[in-house]
């Protein structure tokens, strides 16, 4: 039996992003359907189909989607089949990225026009794309809430996270334009920003475990944050509890980020 507090009893929760069990994604459908949310987990491409399908199952009130965000048809698909489904929207945690991994080493300087395009229009537009889609189903809740994943590397030079840095700049950005638009109608739009945690994505960046290490060493807590901490604070910023927050980035990065030296 789990532990977790029920607060999303009867909520409705689109979590975008999941490729395996190491995926930020995936932990945080995990905690919302222990929360009592019904979960639509969804995947970009088959590559990860079987094995997100059977997680999925693992899950009480779990369903899939397969839906690459730069893909209008598959968005549209997604959104329909949610309102089909369902009877609106309360959650959508954009937990998506991608960059070239050559733009993930070396010196920022060298990154290509494609590179920076690529970088931005999946690590950032998608969210846009998604707030989008989801604001006509979650006015007929009432409102909702919408998160997204950014870093650190978005405001202080990490070596290596070059293009990815730039592209979660305008991930804040476009979050808090977003809560702009979307506050009057009650829909909350806000930022995580975890530490390094050892996933795909993160793999990706050339000298990942020297990052581990190095926030591992300094961060207050002296250690490394993991996915179930991120899933407990997208619980949090889920429910009501969080309700008077909108337009902000919470660090989920055991402290690292106040520190200087
Ligand atoms: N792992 C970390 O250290 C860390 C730290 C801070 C922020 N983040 C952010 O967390 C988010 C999730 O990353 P993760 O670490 O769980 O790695 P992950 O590789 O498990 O997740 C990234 C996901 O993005 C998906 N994706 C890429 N292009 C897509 C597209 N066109 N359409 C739909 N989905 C697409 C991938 O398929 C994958 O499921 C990312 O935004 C990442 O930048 C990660």
């Amino acid at each position: 039996m789990s532990s977790t507090p029920r607060l999303l009893e009867g909520r409705i929760a689109l979590v975008l992003g999941a490729a395996n069990k190491w995926s930020i994604a995936w932990a945080v459908g995990k905690r919302f359907s222990e929360a009592g949310a019904k979960v639509i987990l969804t995947y970009q491409d088959e590559r990860f189909a079987e094995k997100m399908i059977a997680m999925c199952a693992s899950l009480e009130n779990c369903s899939h989607f397969c839906c690459d965000l730069t893909q209008p048809a598959q968005v549209d698909a997604l959104f329909s089949s949610i309102d089909k489904e369902h009877d609106g929207l309360d959650v959508v945690v954009h937990s998506v990225a991608y960059a070239l991994r050559e733009d993930l080493d070396g010196r920022y300087l060298d990154t290509s026009c494609e590179g920076f395009q690529i970088a931005h229009t999946v690590s950032s537009y998608t969210l846009t794309i998604a707030a989008r889609a989801a604001r006509p189903l979650m006015l007929k809740r009432g409102g909702g809430s919408i998160m997204t994943m950014t870093y650190h590397g978005s405001e202080r030079v990490v070596p290596n996270y070059n293009i990815m840095g730039v592209a979660k700049a305008s991930l804040e950005a476009n979050m808090r334009y977003l809560a702009a638009d979307l506050g009057p109608e009650n829909i909350r739009v806000n930022a995580l920003s975890p530490g390094p945690i050892n996933t795909s994505a993160a793999r990706g960046i050339a000298g990942f475990t020297t990052m581990l290490q190095y926030a591992r060493d300094r961060a207050p807590l002296r250690r490394n944050t993991d996915t179930e901490e991120v899933a407990d604070a997208a619980l949090f910023m889920a429910s009501n509890l969080s309700r008077g927050i909108t337009g902000e980035v919470i660090y989920v990065d055991c402290g690292y980020n106040i520190t200087a030296m």
